[in-house]
């Protein structure tokens, strides 16, 4: 992949895919767009190996995570083929929201336009200090192209989603904290090492639990309360079938027990 990298974590079982072409801060081309799907495709083959639980999204250089879709490339698109451009980045993005493990954006600096939106496609954003998050796109004539309408009316509510893509004004790490579409904000250089420990707390839970959770929660949102609990009964009565379940709960009682002898459960996703 010319574009992207794809590490793991053999000990932590975290991987981590960095967007690569800080020349143009990490813009979104289609080239890039692929090389993304392509490591998502081995992010998928690890995870159903039980080598990746959770995986971070990040951008190479100290400046940008992403500073949107290709501008160069969106300038001579026609009707038809700017709707295939917003398709093909939609699909993406669609793809990382339902993946089968928990994805976390380290957001090193520039989320704007198809940043943003990738971002938010991601379970979780934190993000460092010098981050700048913003839908630029009424400003060069477009409307948001990668999901930006929907999610981020979704994540900060229609009121602050509309003033941001309407007035294409820029917001830093801090207001993007009040406004909840970042969880926590880290000097730069704590940004990984914090995204690190999170991936890794969360790849030491049962991986059924976390996989049946992130289904849940996805699957609800969008769902009537009524139906929504449903969704969650069914997942949570699966959970019942693991060894990770009688496993935990077992340790539990373990504990309760005798304290001193707190046993470690290593999850098994079984
Ligand atoms: N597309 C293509 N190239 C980009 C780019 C983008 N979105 N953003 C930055 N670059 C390139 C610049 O053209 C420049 O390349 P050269 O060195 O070859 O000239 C290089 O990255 C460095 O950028 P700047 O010199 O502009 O850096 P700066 O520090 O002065 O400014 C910035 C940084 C404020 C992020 C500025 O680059 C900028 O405003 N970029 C565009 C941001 C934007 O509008 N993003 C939304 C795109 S539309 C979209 O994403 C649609 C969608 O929803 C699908």
């Amino acid at each position: 992949m010319e574009f992207v990298l794809y590490e793991v974590s053999a000990e932590t079982k975290v991987g981590t895919i960095t967007i690569n072409r800080p020349k143009a801060l990490n813009a979104l081309n289609s080239a890039v767009l692929d090389d993304l799907s392509e490591a998502f495709d081995l992010a998928e083959k690890d995870a159903a190996e039980d080598k990746v639980r959770c995986l971070i999204l990040t951008g190479a250089g100290e400046k940008s995570f992403v500073a949107g879709a290709d501008i160069g490339e969106m300038s001579t698109l026609t009707k038809e083929q700017g709707e295939a451009f917003g398709k093909k980045g939609n699909d993406l993005f669609l793809r990382i929201e339902s993946f089968p493990i928990p994805v976390i954006a380290a957001v090193n600096g520039f989320a704007l336009g198809g940043g943003n939106e990738i971002s938010m496609s991601c379970d979780i954003r934190i993000c460092s200090e010098n981050a700048v998050f913003g839908q630029p796109e009424t400003g060069l004539g477009i409307t948001p192209g990668f999901g930006g309408t929907q999610r981020l009316a979704r994540l900060v509510g229609p009121g602050m989603a509309k003033q941001m893509v309407y007035s294409a004004r820029n917001i830093k790490a801090d207001e993007a904290y009040r406004i909840g579409l970042v969880n926590a904000v880290y000097p730069l250089e704590e940004l990984i090492p914090a995204a690190q420990k999170l991936a890794a707390t969360i790849a030491s839970q049962a991986p059924i639990a976390v996989r049946a959770s992130k289904e849940a929660i996805n699957r609800g949102i969008s769902l009537p309360i009524d139906q929504a609990v449903a969704v969650e009964e069914k997942l949570f009565g699966s959970c019942f079938e693991s060894e990770d379940q009688k496993e935990g709960m077992a340790n539990f009682l373990r504990k309760k027990d005798d304290p001193k002898k707190v046993k470690h459960v290593a999850f098994q996703n079984k």
